[in-house]
C-alpha cells in the first residue's frame, strides 16, 4: 500500500489528463486523483468570481475528504482566474497552476507576434498579456477563444478521426500566419490532446508552445521537498500496461492515441450527472479508472 498523502489534479474535464500522464510517468507509483469538473463543464464562458467561488467549494470539499499533499490546477483557465484566491483561501495547501507558455514563446519570437489560443476566459483576462510584456515589451500577442476546440476535445475526441482532427486544427494554424505570427501558444489544457496535429501541420516558421512538462517536473520537485518521494517497486502498483485495444468493447472504434499505462489504485471523481457521455465513458475504460462517488 502507498501510504503518502494523495496529488489531486483538477480540470473541467479531460484536460488534465496529459499532465496527469506526464506526471506517472515520473512518479508511476504516486497516489493520484484526478478530478473532472463535469458539473461545471465549461469554465471558459465563466466569470472570473463565478469560476473562483466554484473552485473554491470544489477544494474544500477535496480536502476534506481525501486530505492532499498538494493539488494542481491542470486548466489554464482555472490558473489564469483562481490560482491567487485559492492560495489565500487555503493558506496551508500548497497548489500548483498550469500557466500558459507564453514566457518561452515571447522570449524566441523574432516577429514579435505571438498567438494565444485559450479559453475566452483566459484572452479576456489581463493574465497572459502582463506575463508577455514582462518578458518581451515589444510583442504583441492575440488571444484566441476557441471554445468549439475545447467541446471537440472533452466530447468528441475519442472517436474522432484523423481528418476530423486536423480540420479542428487547421484554421488556427491559418489565422496564426496571417496575423503575422511565429509562435502560437496552447493555452488551454484541453489542445494537448491536438498537439500531435498542431506539431504536424504547422510549417516550421510558426513553433507550437505548451506547458506539459514543466508542469509534471514542478509538482515532482516539490513532493520531494517536502520528502515525499515516492515509494519504489510496490508490487503490482503503477506499472501495469493495459492495452487500450483489451479495455475497449467490441465494436468500439479503436482510439488512436494510446496512453501506456494504467494505473489500479488511481482514482477518478467526476462531479455532476452520473451520466457520462460516450467521449467520458470511452475514456474511462482506456484508463480503466473506477469512479468514486461523489455528492
Ligand atoms: N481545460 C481548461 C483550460 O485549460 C478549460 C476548458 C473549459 O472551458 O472548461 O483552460
Amino acid at each position: 500500500m502507498n501510504q503518502h498523502k494523495p496529488v489531486i489534479f483538477i480540470d473541467s474535464g479531460v484536460g488534465g489528463l496529459p499532465y496527469y500522464e506526464s506526471f506517472k510517468k515520473s512518479m508511476p507509483t504516486y497516489p493520484v486523483i484526478y478530478v473532472a469538473d463535469r458539473a461545471n463543464f465549461p469554465y471558459g464562458p465563466k466569470e472570473k468570481e463565478l469560476l473562483s467561488s466554484l473552485l473554491a467549494k470544489l477544494v474544500e470539499q477535496l480536502v476534506t475528504r481525501y486530505d492532499p499533499a498538494l493539488v494542481v490546477l491542470a486548466c489554464n483557465t482555472a490558473s489564469v482566474t483562481s490560482l491567487g484566491y485559492l492560495r489565500s483561501s487555503f493558506p496551508g495547501l500548497t497548489f500548483v497552476g498550469t500557466v500558459p507558455a507564453v514566457k518561452p514563446a515571447v522570449l524566441a519570437t523574432q516577429k514579435n507576434r505571438v498567438l494565444v489560443l485559450a479559453t475566452e476566459r483566459t484572452v479576456q483576462d489581463p493574465y497572459i498579456y502582463d506575463l508577455a510584456r514582462q518578458f518581451n515589451a515589444q510583442c504583441a500577442v492575440i488571444g484566441q477563444g476557441a471554445p468549439e476546440l475545447v467541446q471537440f476535445v472533452e466530447r468528441e475526441y475519442v472517436h474522432a478521426s484523423k481528418t476530423m482532427r486536423e480540420e479542428m486544427v487547421r484554421p488556427y494554424l491559418v489565422q496564426s500566419l496571417e496575423a503575422g505570427c511565429d509562435g502560437l501558444v496552447l493555452g488551454c489544457t484541453h489542445f494537448l490532446f491536438l498537439l500531435e496535429e498542431f506539431q504536424a501541420l504547422a510549417p516550421p516558421e510558426l513553433a507550437i508552445y505548451h506547458s506539459l512538462d514543466g508542469v509534471a517536473q514542478r509538482v515532482v520537485t516539490l513532493l520531494k521537498g517536502m520528502g515525499l518521494p515516492e515509494k519504489r517497486s510496490v508490487s503490482g502498483e503503477g506499472t501495469g500496461n493495459s492495452m487500450v485495444s483489451e479495455v475497449l468493447s467490441a465494436g468500439e472504434a479503436q482510439p488512436h492515441r494510446s496512453f501506456p499505462f494504467s494505473v489500479p489504485p488511481d482514482r477518478l471523481v467526476v462531479t455532476g450527472s452520473q451520466d457520462l457521455d460516450a467521449g467520458w465513458s470511452s475514456l474511462m475504460r482506456l484508463y480503466n479508472f473506477r469512479r468514486e462517488p461523489w455528492r
